[in-house]
């Protein structure tokens, strides 16, 4: 396990690239992979874990995948080849290492009407159930149950179907969505979320031949066809990645452009920030963030989309250690997305945690301390913490951040941050 050391005190400064989305990568890539016929291309990959050990899983499958690495103002681009999966396990370690591999559940159901996938990992922030994506597939005809940790589901052929989410979820969504593709009829979801990556997505699906409508909108409806072809898709901009510079710009009283954005995707945080005093300008597809002054405190809530994101959460916490007031923060995705505070308490930070709430109380100043990453955006909110800290700060266990940031070292270290890896 790597530690990343951070010493505090410099202000960020230059212009930043933000990559490829990450959760929309996960989940054009399984698609590009398994479910459809023909080759495809996908650009504006981002140069993260999660797509690294994705890519591993599907070659394992049969999938052809050939990386063509970033080259200067070139992101990665993948071509891909497609394999039918059916006759291959997804590797179980490999499984584990991320989230998004429950996609694989509906591609393979979808295209081979059987899927055995290992319980998905990913971040532990509570509890993360998958109950409706096993309902979506269940009102699609498949039969779906567990076993010695594996979900298992098979149909004879499937079938489309309302389903009603009883919660907003972004996996259930993509996941139905993805299922419903190659079944007999049309399947309309309900109270779906509505993530600009659930869009990317059924952009990518489109071009491929699939009958995708309302995506952005909280009722989809999918027509089923008979096969899909490949299809060249950029992926959209990656918001986290971006509103993590903003915030970090905001935190260190910089002045940063990060370029590559949708800024209709980031409303929420810009407004935010813009409330806790710093100065955000839109343009075009860039976004200037200038802050020279003590943060104001704010509320925060997190909702789906186009709520404050969830995953934005623990990087503005940091933020927030700092301001001239008391901030309260909700969390209401997931309840255990408070794992960063007690090692934010160790620099000092004054946060008490009560149920889904955090209080955080600003002070004057955070000092370098050791602390510990416990998540992906755990590890953000800590290196934010870490360019305000006065003094040396060591995070271990930085691999999280690595399954979600694109050559953070580098991209911290052109913004002036004294960051690095030991
Ligand atoms: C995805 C994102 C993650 C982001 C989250 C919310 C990926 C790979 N990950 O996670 O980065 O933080 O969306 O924007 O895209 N739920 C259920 N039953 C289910 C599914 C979800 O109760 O079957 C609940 C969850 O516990 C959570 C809420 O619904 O409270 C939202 O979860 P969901 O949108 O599904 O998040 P993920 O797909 O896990």
């Amino acid at each position: 396990m790597s530690q990343l050391v951070v010493t505090g005190g410099q202000r960020l400064v230059g212009r930043v690239r933000a990559g490829g989305r990450k959760n929309s990568a996960v989940a054009v890539l399984p698609a590009a992979a398994l479910l459809v016929d023909g080759p495809s291309v996908l650009d504006n990959v981002p140069d993260i874990q999660d797509v690294a050990v994705f890519c591993e899983i599907l070659r394992a499958m049969g999938a052809g995948i050939e990386v063509r690495p970033a080259n200067g103002s070139e992101p990665q681009r993948l071509v891909i080849r497609p394999g039918t999966g059916g006759d291959k396990a997804p590797p179980e370690a490999l499984v584990k290492r991320l989230r998004a591999s429950y996609y694989l559940l509906g591609v393979l159901l979808a295209r081979c009407g059987r899927a055995e996938v290992p319980f998905p990992g990913g971040c532990d922030i509570g509890t993360r159930n998958i109950d409706q994506h096993i309902k979506g597939f269940t009102a699609l005809g498949a039969r779906v149950w567990v076993e010695h940790g594996v979900v298992k589901a098979e149909a004879r052929r499937l079938v489309g179907a309302p389903v009603y989410l009883d919660v907003v979820s972004v996996g259930a969504t993509i996941n139905i969505m993805l299922a419903a593709t190659l079944a007999e009829g049309t399947t309309i979801i309900e109270n779906a979320a509505k993530e600009p990556h659930v869009v990317d997505l059924a952009n990518y699906l489109n071009a491929a031949g699939a009958r995708v409508k309302g995506a952005g909108t909280d009722t989809i409806k999918i027509t089923g066809v008979e096969r899909l072809a490949g299809a060249d898709h950029a992926l959209i901009p990656d918001e986290i990645e971006a509103a993590t510079y903003m915030i970090a710009a905001a935190a260190t009283g910089g002045d940063v452009t990060v370029e590559n954005v949708i800024p209709k995707h980031l409303e929420s945080v810009t407004a935010k920030l813009a409330e806790t005093g710093a100065t955000v300008e839109e343009n075009g597809d860039s976004i200037r963030v200038v802050s020279a002054d003590r943060p104001r405190p704010v509320t925060v809530k997190t909702l789906p989309y186009p709520g404050f994101p969830t995953d934005a959460q623990q990087p503005i916490t940091s933020l927030l250690s700092v301001a001239s007031g008391t901030s309260i923060i909700t969390e209401t995705i997931f309840e255990g997305r408070f794992r960063h505070v007690d090692e934010l308490k160790r620099m000092g930070s004054r946060v008490t945690v009560e149920g889904r709430t955090a209080i955080v109380e600003g002070v004057d100043h955070l000092t370098g301390a050791e602390v510990t990453a416990p998540d992906l955006r755990g590890a953000a909110a800590l290196v934010i913490a870490g360019l305000m800290a006065r003094g040396e700060t060591r995070i271990h266990e930085i691999e999280h951040l690595e399954r979600g940031y694109e050559r953070p070292v580098e991209k911290l270290t052109s913004l002036g941050a004294e960051v690095r890896l030991e």
